[in-house]
């Protein structure tokens, strides 16, 4: 089967492309308005670009009447935030803060959520979150509505029972991060891993 995304199936590139192209990590952002209300909202077009120097980048597209998500207008004022990753603990709250909500009206509060400072943005992490990210904005690129937000990866925040400091590896076995699967509802665990050493 071929499908025409210039043509005839155009206006299915969403449900077809993110049904496929799964399963994608979920970036948990948040963000700061200028009055200081905590933003918080997940993107699943979302990964890890390079590791030196660390980037990462996700992308919000603009609303139908085409104004920014308030994540990208936050990043747009801020230049910073952070990205908190979600594990089978916090999925529930996830998707409660994917609601659109007035601006400058926080998610945290309804989805039962926490925040801790950040060390080196002004927008806090997650409490709840495995992990987090703090990150610099290096560049959000413009194409169609998406917009593209590159960030500079400055500071890991990782709960301390899946670091082990003598090898200076996460214990990925006690990770239960989850991943976006088909549209629009799906999810998927991580714990069913397998090894592929690479030939040398
Ligand atoms: C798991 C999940 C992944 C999502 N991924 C994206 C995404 O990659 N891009 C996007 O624009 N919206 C995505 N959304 C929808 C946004 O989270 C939603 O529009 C949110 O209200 C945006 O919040 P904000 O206006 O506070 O930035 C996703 C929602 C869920 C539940």
């Amino acid at each position: 089967m071929e499908l025409d995304l210039e043509g005839q199936h155009a206006e299915r590139a969403y449900p077809l492309l993110a049904s496929l192209v799964t399963p994608r990590p979920i970036a948990w952002v948040t963000t700061l308005g200028p009055d200081g209300a905590v933003n918080l909202a997940p993107f699943s077009f979302f990964n890890l670009l390079g590791a030196h120097p660390p980037i990462l980048g996700f992308c919000p597209g603009d609303r139908d009447d085409g104004t920014p998500k308030d994540t990208a207008r936050n990043i747009r004022q801020m230049h910073e935030f952070v990205v908190n990753l979600v594990d089978e603990a916090t999925a529930e709250a996830m998707n409660r803060t994917a609601a659109s909500l007035p601006y400058g009206v926080s998610e945290l509060a309804g989805a039962g959520l926490t925040t801790l400072p950040s060390s080196v943005v002004r927008p806090p992490r997650i409490a709840e979150s495995p992990a987090s990210l703090e990150c610099a904005e290096w560049g959000t690129l413009q194409i169609g509505d998406n917009r593209l937000i590159i960030g500079l990866i400055k500071r890991i925040h990782v709960r301390d029972e899946l670091f082990d400091p003598a090898t200076q590896r996460i214990r990925t076995e006690r990770l239960q991060t989850i991943g976006r699967m088909a549209s629009p509802n799906w999810y998927c665990r991580t714990g069913d891993r397998f090894e592929l050493r690479r030939p040398d």
